[in-house]
């Protein structure tokens, strides 16, 4: 299979998951949050499903940390997009959550996706084991919280008040946060279920976090809004600093480029 029929099938896989976990509430709040957890590329499950798949670990068992992942994933979008944050109209094609509801809905759909994570991860049809399930719960956490997406959630909001635009180990820093440390989640989660050496993925998955930054940066400048399903330009538009206005358009690409390569070579093991 190719790399886009491999995400996919796994895309299709978390999609019909969290739908059944999702079905049956009849209130606002439940087609809501049927809504903001649907749709998008699933690229965190992926990694969580092909990551678990190198160590024989069943599908019907990493579909579950893969649904995890993006319910948490799904939550931190809703929140970035609110007036407060990003103020976007947008994500994924669809009206944002508190455009086509109201803001509180938002905020209340984003609470109950990061719980669902963890409800998912408790779940002990996601691994046997207690421990590998306490071990999925603490390190999701972890990337999740003050010391990681939501504190480079944070650092992103104070750049762009900031006095003077942030350098690259600044930007870096920031990035590794924000976007990298659930990467990294995803891609530790299939060794971790598999009881693996989670080292190669973790080098593997600091490379492809910082890759994918450098291409929603590059996406902001000269991708296509109808196919990225989002607001771009935003960036510039706010003055802030990202890989691009630091690199430049060619040096971006060609650090993404070398950053792929270093993930490729670290998945040798
Ligand atoms: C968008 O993430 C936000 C960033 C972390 C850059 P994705 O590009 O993975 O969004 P979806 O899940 O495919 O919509
Ligand atoms: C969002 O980053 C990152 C998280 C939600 C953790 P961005 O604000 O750059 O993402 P987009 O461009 O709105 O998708
Ligand atoms: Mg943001
Ligand atoms: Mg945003
Ligand atoms: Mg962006």
């Amino acid at each position: 299979m190719s790399f886009p029929e491999r995400l996919a099938s796994c895309a299709s896989s978390v999609e019909a998951y969290l739908a059944e976990r999702l079905a049956g509430g009849t209130t606002e709040l439940d087609a809501a949050l049927r809504y903001a957890a649907k749709g998008g590329k699933r690229l965190r499950a992926f990694l969580v499903m092909e990551g678990a798949a190198l160590f024989d670990v069943p599908r019907e068992q990493s579909v579950i940390a893969g649904a995890a992942i993006e319910a948490l994933h799904a939550y931190s979008l809703v929140h970035d997009d609110l007036p407060c944050m990003d103020d976007d109209p947008l994500r994924r094609g669809q009206p944002t959550v508190h455009v086509k509801w109201d803001e509180a809905t938002a905020v209340l759909v984003g609470d109950a996706l990061q719980t669902l994570a963890f409800e998912l991860l408790a779940d002990p049809t996601c691994h046997a084991d207690p421990a590998v399930r306490i071990d999925l719960v603490a390190s999701l956490a972890q990337a999740a919280g003050r010391r990681g997406m939501v504190l480079g959630q944070a650092q992103d909001i104070a750049a762009e008040t900031a006095a003077t635009p942030l350098d690259l180990p600044s930007i870096s820093t920031l990035q590794a946060n924000k976007t990298g440390a659930l990467i990294v989640w995803a891609a530790e989660a299939g060794g971790r279920l598999g009881g693996a050496d989670i080292a190669p993925l973790t080098t593997y998955a600091m490379a492809l976090g910082r890759a994918f930054q450098i291409a929603d940066d590059i996406l902001d400048v000269e991708g296509d809004a109808a196919k990225a399903g989002k607001r771009l330009q935003k960036d510039a538009d706010a003055g802030k600093a990202t890989f691009v206005s630091l690199l430049g358009l060619d040096g971006a690409k060609a650090e993404a480029k070398a950053l792929v390569d270093a993930a490729e070579a670290a998945l040798a093991p």
